[in-house]
C-alpha cells in the first residue's frame, strides 16, 4: 500500500530523516519521476511524471493496457490541458501505423499540485508498484468541436508540438471554444463538427458497418496515478501553542482519474477499437 509520505516534499529539517531517498534532479526547476502503477489488466507499466518549474507544466506519460501510449501536459500558465493519444493501428485491417488523436480542455485550479511542488517531489522505493488512493472515476467528455493545428498556439504554445501529427483529429468541447472566443482567440481556430442530434444519418461507430461513412467514436484512457494534492502537517504542539500552530507541506495525496472522451470522425475506419460494449 502507498503511503502519502512515500513521496515527500522536503522542507522541514526534522523531515529530512525519513527523505533518505532517490534525488532526480539537482537543478531546482524540473524534475523527472517513475511510477510503476498496475493496470485494470493486472498488468504493471512504468508511468514517467516531469515537472518544469519555468516553463509551468507537468507532463504524464504511460502506455495503457490496450498498447495506446498517452502524454498529458497540464499548462498551467495557459491553464489548458492536453491529452494525446498514440494508438497502434491495425495494419491487417488496412490502418495506418499509428493514429494520433489530441483532445484540449481547460485546466481547472486543483486538479492536481502545481508544478513547483511537483518539481521539489523525491522518490523514494522506485521498484514498488502503486496504486493510487484515490480513484476518481470516468469523467465523460463531449469534444464536439475541431481544432485548427497552426492556430492552436492561441490557447497553449505546447499543442503545435504534441498534436502535429494529430492534424485533422484535435479535439475541444463547445463550452471550451466559447471561453477562449470570448478572451479573443480567433475564430477561424474552432469548427463544429456534426453531431448525432443534427444529422440524423450519424451514429455511433460501433453501429456503422461502412468503413467509409463518418461516425461518432469513443476513446477512453486514464491517469493511472498523479499527485492531486498536497498533504499539511502540523508543527507539534510543543513547538507552538495551539492558536498558532502552523502547518507546512509533507506529503502528497495520488489520484487515478479516467477519461471517456466522444468525437466525430470522418471514417468508421479512422475509429477501430471502438466496438460494441465498449
Ligand atoms: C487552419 O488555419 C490556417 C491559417 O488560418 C488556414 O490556412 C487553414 O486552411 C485552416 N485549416 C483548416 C482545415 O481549416
Amino acid at each position: 500500500m502507498f503511503a502519502g509520505r512515500a513521496l515527500a516534499v522536503p522542507g522541514r529539517i526534522h523531515y529530512g530523516a525519513m527523505l533518505a531517498c532517490l534525488l532526480l534532479s539537482c537543478s531546482g526547476l524540473g524534475s523527472e519521476l517513475k511510477v510503476r502503477v498496475r493496470l485494470a489488466n493486472g498488468r504493471v507499466t512504468e508511468e514517467t511524471l516531469e515537472a518544469d518549474s519555468q516553463r509551468n507544466l507537468i507532463t504524464v506519460e504511460l502506455t495503457q493496457g490496450d498498447g495506446s501510449l498517452v502524454t498529458f501536459i497540464a499548462d498551467f500558465k495557459q491553464e489548458v490541458k492536453i491529452f494525446r493519444s498514440l494508438i497502434l493501428g491495425e495494419m491487417e485491417r488496412g490502418q495506418r501505423q499509428y493514429q494520433v488523436l489530441c483532445f484540449v480542455t481547460q485546466l481547472s485550479h486543483n486538479e492536481l499540485i502545481s508544478s513547483e511542488s511537483m518539481a521539489r517531489l523525491r522518490q523514494k522505493n522506485p521498484r514498488a508498484v502503486r496504486t493510487a488512493e484515490e480513484q476518481r472515476g470516468v469523467e465523460q467528455l463531449s469534444m464536439s468541436v475541431g481544432v485548427n493545428l497552426s492556430q492552436a498556439w492561441q490557447l497553449s504554445t505546447h499543442i503545435h508540438n504534441m498534436c502535429s501529427d494529430a492534424s485533422g483529429a484535435i479535439y475541444t468541447r463547445q463550452a471550451d471554444a466559447q471561453y477562449w472566443l470570448e478572451r479573443g482567440v480567433d475564430g477561424g481556430t474552432f469548427k463544429t463538427l456534426p453531431q448525432t442530434w443534427g444529422v440524423p444519418a450519424l451514429r455511433e461507430c460501433p453501429s456503422t458497418e461502412d468503413l467509409w461513412k463518418p461516425c461518432i467514436c469513443h476513446h477512453s484512457l486514464r491517469l493511472e496515478w498523479y499527485p492531486c494534492l498536497l498533504r499539511y502537517c502540523r508543527t507539534p504542539a510543543v513547538a507552538a501553542p495551539v492558536s498558532k500552530a502552523s502547518s507546512y507541506k509533507c506529503g502528497i495525496r495520488s489520484c487515478s482519474k479516467g477519461y471517456r472522451f466522444r468525437f466525430f470522425v470522418p471514417y468508421r475506419q479512422l475509429c477501430l477499437w471502438d466496438e460494441e460494449d465498449t
